[in-house]
């Protein structure tokens, strides 16, 4: 199945919140829901990702250091600047990199509804692409797709993790078979950021669905990795060169159909007025260019998973035991 939303044209969200049994069935078979033209008051936008979070066990705010306050205004000032000063910032060149969203941190964002509030650029710029990860993870091979079960990999935020720093990384850390939050040394040798050992393929917290949690982000090659993700454990050991190789070789692969392979793409071209529900644990994104700052401006709200219940140090897989809510 390939990259598609559900689209309602000319409905508002005060309709579609009075309809949101289906609302939500098409958003669990789709991943994403187009609300064009829906024209959303800032009330409306609230109401229905409230009322969506009471049936889906989403929460609209967190305290997590690092990730943005759950209702931002994005114009993509910087991406566009910089895409400019680089000749690359027109309507078909990507300006903010395809990326999952924030999964360098403890629980990431897993829903949102994007509205575009304002929009004076032509309607095919600044479109924004969306990849099912369930539809790349079925791009692998079987063999690749059960590879990826035993696998654990550490994500960093900021910085390239390398051969050098990885070293002393495996050295720090003692495997405990949960997700778990670790530092990882710099390429100074003193520098320590934060960082997540995760598994890179899950089941989707709604359908059951493989969901692929590779970043497309950074560049892989047989002997080096140059990124923010690197294998760290294979079956809760310290994995072999032949492994590592091996995950690179498919992180490439994710990498390179991400980069190249536009069957798998969808790409909204917004107009003023459109607003998006997107589930943001399954569908990496990026936004093309082709425009100026201040001629789009974006207003979001984030869903995160419900974890208020739990201590200040959960295991992930505490934290998705809510999403079992069926409606
Ligand atoms: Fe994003």
């Amino acid at each position: 199945m390939a990259t598609q939303p559900f689209t309602y044209s000319n409905l508002s969200l005060s309709d579609a919140r009075n309809d949101l049994t289906t609302v939500i069935e098409k958003f669990k078979k789709h991943k994403f829901v187009e609300f064009n033209n829906s024209n959303p008051t800032d009330e409306e936008r609230f109401s229905l990702m409230f009322d969506i979070g009471l049936l889906l066990g989403w929460k609209l705010d967190y305290d997590e250091p690092g990730v943005p306050q759950f209702t931002y205004e994005e114009t993509h000032k910087f991406s566009c600047g910089l895409a400019k000063q680089e000749n690359r910032n027109n309507q078909n060149d990507v300006v903010v990199a395809w990326h999952l969203e924030h999964p360098h941190t403890r629980f990431p964002q897993v829903g949102a509804l994007w509205h575009m509030e304002h929009k004076s650029c032509a309607k095919e710029a600044g479109s924004t692409g969306f990849i099912d990860a369930n539809v790349l993870f079925n791009l692998l091979s079987p063999d690749d797709q059960e590879f990826l079960e035993h696998c654990q990999i550490v994500k960093t935020s900021f910085f390239s993790i390398t051969e050098n720093n990885s070293i002393d990384l495996q050295k720090s850390v003692q495997f405990d078979g949960e997700d778990q939050f670790i530092t990882v040394l710099g390429p100074d040798g003193k520098l320590v950021i934060p960082a997540y050992v995760k598994k890179p393929v899950v089941d989707h917290y709604l359908t059951g669905e493989k969901t692929l949690k590779i970043s497309p982000k950074g560049q892989y090659t047989e002997n080096e990795y140059v990124g923010h993700e690197r294998l760290i454990w294979f079956d809760n050991r310290t994995p072999t060169k032949d492994e590592i190789r091996h995950y690179n070789r498919i992180a490439e692969f994710v990498y390179r159909n991400v980069s190249s392979n536009e069957e798998i793409k969808y790409f909204h071209y917004w107009d003023q007025g459109d607003a998006i529900l997107v589930d943001v644990f399954s569908l990496i994104h990026c936004v093309r260019g082709g425009f100026n700052d201040g001629e789009r401006l974006m207003k979001g709200i984030w869903a995160f998973p419900n974890t208020s219940h739990l201590s200040r140090d959960p295991s992930q897989q505490d934290a998705f035991k809510l999403f079992q809510v069926r409606i």
